[in-house]
This record gives structure tokens, sequence and C-alpha cells, in this order.
């Protein structure tokens, strides 16, 4: 797994957030995201309380980590993360990330996710400012700025992301993941990937098309 996240770290990649996809085909789905060259997938859990919305939880996580061996990268909306660490890393978490809103201080959590074998990641929503993050922003392994409020897919980026991105790309360590989530898509994801971005959460934009041919054209655009 490390290695893998090693090789997550030396290129651009986008990162198929699950929560776009077809729930009654999943693992077709995964299959057709392999095919197109996907690295990574991105996982939505919600809570209905940290976010209005309720997604997925632990049954579909490992039902997900037994038909891929790609690292599944877990986005927990939830407003007790401590809680459920242990259990998304049983069922196949190999990133766990909680939300800055969530936690007064993360470390503690940050701590546990690395005991568990997994790899810490910290997230931040549009009106958190960088500040909040700041002081753990080398503690964890990768820091994702959302682009939109949390809840729910098919949103309109917030362009204040791209400064966001910028600020965090010069206060993170060196082989930081910096991840963007919401709103990702052919008009924004180049200039996320300008501002410092390696890893690119996209649902609406990527499934909307045909898999393969959606995956490669959002591709082509970090080459640029
Ligand atoms: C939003 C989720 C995102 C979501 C992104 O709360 O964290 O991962 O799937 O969806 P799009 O790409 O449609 O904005
Ligand atoms: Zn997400």
């Amino acid at each position: 797994m490390i290695d893998v996240v090693e090789f997550l770290r030396g290129g651009l990649r986008l990162n198929p957030s699950l929560l776009a996809a077809d729930f009654a085909n999943l693992g077709s789905d995964i299959k057709l995201l392999e095919l197109a060259g996907a690295s990574i997938l991105h996982l939505d859990i919600m809570d209905g309380h940290f976010v209005p919305n309720i997604s997925f939880g632990v049954p579909v996580v490992e039902a997900v980590r037994r038909v891929t061996e790609l690292p599944l990268d877990v986005h927990l909306m939830l407003s007790n993360p401590a809680d459920y660490l242990q259990v998304f890393r049983r069922a196949g978490a190999d990133l766990l990330s909680i939300h800055i809103e969530a936690v007064s201080d993360p470390r503690p959590l940050f701590d546990q996710i690395r005991k568990l074998g997994a790899l810490p990641g910290l997230v931040l929503n549009p009106p958190t400012p960088v500040e909040a993050i700041e002081s753990f922003a080398n503690d964890c392994d990768l820091i994702l700025a959302m682009g939109v409020m949390p809840g729910f897919g098919g949103q309109k980026f917030d362009p204040n992301t791209i400064d966001k991105l910028k600020r965090i790309k010069s206060i993170g360590k060196k082989d930081l993941l910096l991840s963007v989530d919401g709103g990702i898509g052919d008009g924004t994801i180049a200039d996320c990937a300008a501002a410092g971005a390696n890893l690119f959460v996209a649902g609406t934009a990527l499934f909307k098309g045909d898999l393969k041919t959606r995956f490669k054209q959002l591709s082509e655009l970090l080459k640029q």
C-alpha cells in the first residue's frame, strides 16, 4: 500500500468518486475505472448529521474492497469520526480523511489511523480558512480542499479554492498529497493542477458519459 502512495505522489491523478457510480452495478463500474487507468478510488461516507445527506457505509466499502486492489481513499463526512476509524480500516480503507470542522485536534486521530496501518488525511470546507489546518499540515499525508460544501455531488466549484490550494501547497510538506474534491470537471481541473493539487476527485463530470472516454478526457487536461 505504501508503495502505491509513493506512486500517487509521483504524478497528477484523477480520483473517481464512487458517489456518482451506478450502485446497482458498482462492481462493473469499478472494473471499467480500472481499465480506464484509475490508480485510486474515492469513497464518500456521510452520516446525515455532519452533512445533510446519507450515502453508504461499511458494507459498501467492504464490497468495493472485495472487487479491487486499488487504494481506497475514504472521505469521512461524520460528526464523530473517531468512533469509526477502526471499522472503516477493517472494511478496507487505505487512506482515512477526517474533517477539521468535526474535531478540535485531529492529531490523536491521525495517530490512531497510522496505528491501524492506514494513512491520515485532513479535509477543509470552503468557508474554513487555511489557518485552521496550518498547525496540523505536516502531521498528515493528505490534505483535501473541498471545492463545494460537502454532502452532494454535482455542485458548482467555488473559485476561492484555487487560492486555497496554492496556500496549502506553500505550507505543506514536499511529499504532501494535495487533493481537491467537489465541482472538478473540464473547466476547473487544470486550474487546480496549476495551483498545486495532485489528486482530483471527480464524480459527476466523470460518470456523465462513457467512463473510459471521460477518464481519458479529464486526464488529458492534467497533462497540459
Ligand atoms: C461531496 C463529495 C464528493 C462528491 C463530488 O460531498 O465529497 O466526493 O462525490 O462530486 P462532484 O464531482 O459531482 O462534485
Ligand atoms: Zn469526497
